[in-house]
């Protein structure tokens, strides 16, 4: 089988986290590089994490620190939601890699550049990163195969009313890709708050028994702690939307949309806008089967206690 070869842009997080485990664990994804871009919380910390999850997990890939703040906005992050370090919870064992010497934004070119086939970016956080890469090196557009991004909702947001965090953070950089031209799949709210972990979802994960699976059952405890206050019955896995839609593209209901970024406003800046009156530039993940992308996250949890 030919790998599809990726780099995982994100701001671990929890649910940054269980995306890369689901990448990790599919057979179709080779994992080629891993940045880190400020967001959940400061870029150092955010880095750290990322240290922490490879080892945990195993991803053998180059790690690079990232922009330290959006591209014109101030920085924001998320403590609220993924706790002081960004990724509270359970003790993880200490990182057994250095970061890349090399910055996000470089280590993204240099992978593109040296890939003899195209390569997919799965952005789960603010697109900071991904924006820079498009604007420093513009000739790397044509080895990029698609960006899979977790960011907006057609219908709703979050950190706003109007707008999602991933997309608030940075709406200049959001609009720079949703501009790029390049093949996108949106993961939004519309959809993310579909894919639900419910409390029962944990209890299968957990019942697995190993190191793996209790981390990751942590994680969703301590991720739904947040969102169970809000009246949510589950944890709504953003980011691992971003993965499912590359190696499970049936499990979604999707629609073509053109989708235009706000960067000006006072309640509006960083609302993502969809509609039909253009040219559609996103595939944009609408819905979802919630029972069977559950299944997807338990089977790739349980393919680590097989190994
Ligand atoms: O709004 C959800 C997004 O913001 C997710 O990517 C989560 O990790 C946070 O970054
Ligand atoms: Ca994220």
């Amino acid at each position: 089988m030919n790998k599809r070869p990726i780099i995982l842009d994100g701001d671990p997080g929890h649910d940054d986290a269980i995306a890369w485990l689901l990448a990790k664990a599919s057979p179709e994804l080779e994992i080629r590089a891993i940045t880190c871009v400020c967001g959940n919380q400061t870029v150092e910390k955010v880095s750290y994490n990322a240290r922490r999850i490879c080892t945990l997990l195993g991803i053998d890939a180059p790690i690079a620190k990232g922009k330290r703040k959006p591209l014109i906005g101030p920085e924001m992050n998320a403590p609220s939601v993924h706790g002081e370090s960004g990724l509270d919870g359970p003790p993880l064992p200490e990182p057994v890699m250095e970061l890349c010497p090399l910055s996000s934004v470089e280590l993204m070119a240099k992978t593109l550049r040296e890939s003899e086939e195209k390569i997919t970016i799965v952005a789960t956080g603010p697109l900071t990163n991904v924006a820079s890469l498009l604007l420093a090196y513009p000739e790397l557009k044509e080895k990029i195969e698609v960006i899979s991004f977790m960011g907006g909702g057609i219908r709703f947001g979050n950190w706003t009313p109007a707008a999602e965090f991933n997309i608030l953070v940075d709406p200049e950089a959001a609009k720079i890709v949703t501009e790029s031209g390049l093949p996108l799949i949106m993961s939004g709210l519309d959809v993310t708050e579909q894919a639900l972990m419910l409390p029962a979802d944990f209890d299968r994960i957990r019942s697995l028994g190993g190191q793996i699976s209790q981390i990751v059952a942590d994680w969703l405890e301590f991720f739904y702690g947040f969102h169970k206050n809000l009246g949510y019955e589950g944890a709504p896995m953003h980011d691992p939307c971003a993965v499912a839609s590359l190696i499970r593209p049936d499990l979604f209901e999707t629609q073509e949309l053109c989708v235009e970024v706000e960067t000006c406003g006072e309640y509006c800046r960083g609302t993502t806008v969809g509609h039909s009156r253009k040219p559609a530039n996103v595939r944009v993940n609408m819905g979802i089967r919630r029972e069977a992308f559950a299944d997807l996250l338990v089977e790739a949890v349980k393919s680590y206690k097989e190994n």
